[in-house]
């Protein structure tokens, strides 16, 4: 039976944004299941057409240049619209009537996602328990909720709590959408489908690891959410704690979803704690000039824009292997990369050997934009005697492959239809991650230490974030992609 894409909070900026488009390019690479229909669910009153109408403006807008008038008539006729309000029951009992007509009566699958305010979550979800629109005896019900997944460990377990009541673990998807990114899941296959890299993809032969989101945007128009959250709660929580479980993860068993995830949440439970020392010492806080200027933000406002942190893994694997992790709005440049920088050569051999860390073997997997991945290694300059360089293998998705990324919504959407929970995160993974963050934003809240730095726009953070990295004999590797 063709499944059923319930999207609550239908009106809003991300059903535009993200996942309609998702949906059509999906539709129009021929990968929606055949007979799906997309039903909206919001307060705007539209009718099946006005809502058709207006998905057609924001989705030529946000694909651009592949957007086809045809195929978008062909996919519009897919969508439907039901008006209603979260908070009336009655709005519930009369979709489920809506949606068993468009289904004919018949036993198919839904997706219900929560595109919407988090604070309208459990409302959501109990209305759809009470309208047992929950009900997954025929067929499977599944609920993708958005991030921020709570505001801390506490709200978090509380939000699972009111999830559990209504949909089994197994029914529900908290979305990341750096998991859908096609180079993160590549990170996967590098490490699990080579042989070459997990020999060395450890303590004896990695120095650190570097995880770098910078974002060159401020923070616009969403100032008055981002203000109460700051760049640990809406980045480093979610997207980087991924991308720490990714990188440090043991080899799953098999590629399921559980399978996966136990490996994940490993790596956040080996987390070590950071303690009021190692908050002190081991994080790093700054905001940007200019941030309290914008609107709805506190002019007094203390909230960090950009933050790095020092995490030891206590495991076999990566005792001793600090994990450094970094991200801010207002950067240099918009780059994700993750860095394995292995260790100097244990001998010089050469009169011209390396001389630091930095001239190392590194290995760069450039996660966004200009996809790809680099190992960095030292050559002979030819005719030269035996001096040397460092020189790169490169990869590069785009020259490789001829053709563009997906939207990491495109892969995440079509896995909630399909039922594939491998790329979204569980309620435990959720709860590791805020247990890491909690203590941090405690302290910061608590103490001056360690001080909120300054950084203007246009730079990597702070000076000082370069110093203490300096301090430990390190460098950031600060480079961003040419385009
Ligand atoms: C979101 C954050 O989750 O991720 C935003 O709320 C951030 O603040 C965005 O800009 C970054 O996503 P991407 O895919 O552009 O790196």
């Amino acid at each position: 039976m063709p499944p059923t894409f319930v999207i609550f909070g239908a009106s809003g900026d991300l059903t535009s944004r993200k996942l309609i488009p998702a949906l059509y390019k999906l539709f129009v690479k021929g990968r929606l299941p055949s007979g799906v229909r997309v039903v909206g669910f919001s307060r705007s009153k539209f009718s099946h057409d006005q809502w058709r109408e207006s998905l057609a403006e924001t989705t030529a807008e946000f694909v651009g240049d592949g957007f086809d008038k045809g195929k978008w008539t062909e996919f519009a006729g897919h969508i439907y619209y039901h008006p209603g309000d979260i908070g009336e029951a009655e709005d519930f009992a009369t979709l489920a009537s809506f949606l068993s007509e468009v289904e004919e009566g018949k036993p198919c699958p839904r997706v219900y996602y929560l595109s919407m305010a988090p604070r309208f979550y459990e409302p959501a979800i109990q209305q759809l328990g009470a309208s047992g629109l929950n009900d997954d005896c025929d067929c499977p019900r599944r609920v993708v909720i958005e991030k921020p997944f709570g505001t801390d460990l506490e709200s978090a377990k509380r939000l699972n709590e009111s999830v559990h009541e209504v949909f089994k673990e197994q029914q529900v998807y908290r979305i990341d959408h750096y998991l859908g990114k096609e180079t993160v899941q590549n990170l996967m296959v590098l490490r699990f489908a080579n042989t070459i890299f997990e020999p060395i993809w450890n303590r004896n032969y990695v120095d650190h690891v570097q995880i770098t989101v910078a974002e060159e945007v401020e923070v616009g128009s969403r100032a008055g959410y981002y203000d109460s959250a700051g760049v640990m709660r809406d980045m480093v929580q979610n997207h980087l704690m991924q991308l720490v479980m990714i990188s440090a993860m043991e080899a799953p068993v098999r590629y399921d979803a559980d399978a996966i995830r136990n490996e994940k949440v490993k790596v956040l439970h080996a987390i070590r704690p950071l303690d009021e020392r190692a908050i002190r010492k081991d994080t790093f806080r700054a905001q940007y000039r200019g941030y309290t200027a914008c609107e709805g933000v506190e002019s007094t406002s203390r909230t960090a824009t950009f933050s790095a942190l020092k995490l030891w893994i206590d495991n076999w694997r990566w005792q001793g292997v600090p994990f450094y992790l970094r991200s801010g709005k207002a950067m240099s440049c918009r780059t994700t990369q993750i860095v394995i920088q292995f260790r100097e050569p244990p001998h010089k051999l050469f009169a011209d050997s390396p001389k630091n860390l930095g001239e190392s073997n590194r290995l760069v997997i450039q996660v966004q934009p200009d996809e790809g991945i680099q190992m960095h290694f030292q050559t002979k300059v030819p005719d030269a005697g035996m001096k040397m360089r460092q020189t790169d293998l490169d990869f590069n998705y785009q020259q490789e492959f001829k053709s563009k990324m997906p939207e990491a919504y495109e892969r995440l959407l079509l896995d909630a239809l399909e039922g594939d929970a491998s790329l979204f995160a569980r309620a435990d993974e959720v709860e590791a991650a805020w247990k890491i963050i909690d203590p941090v934003l405690e302290g910061w809240k608590s103490s001056d230490k360690p001080t909120l730095y300054m950084y203007d726009p246009g730079f990597w953070g702070p000076d000082e974030c370069t110093e203490w990295m300096r301090e430990q004999g390190r460098d950031w590797f600060d480079t961003c992609p040419v385009l």
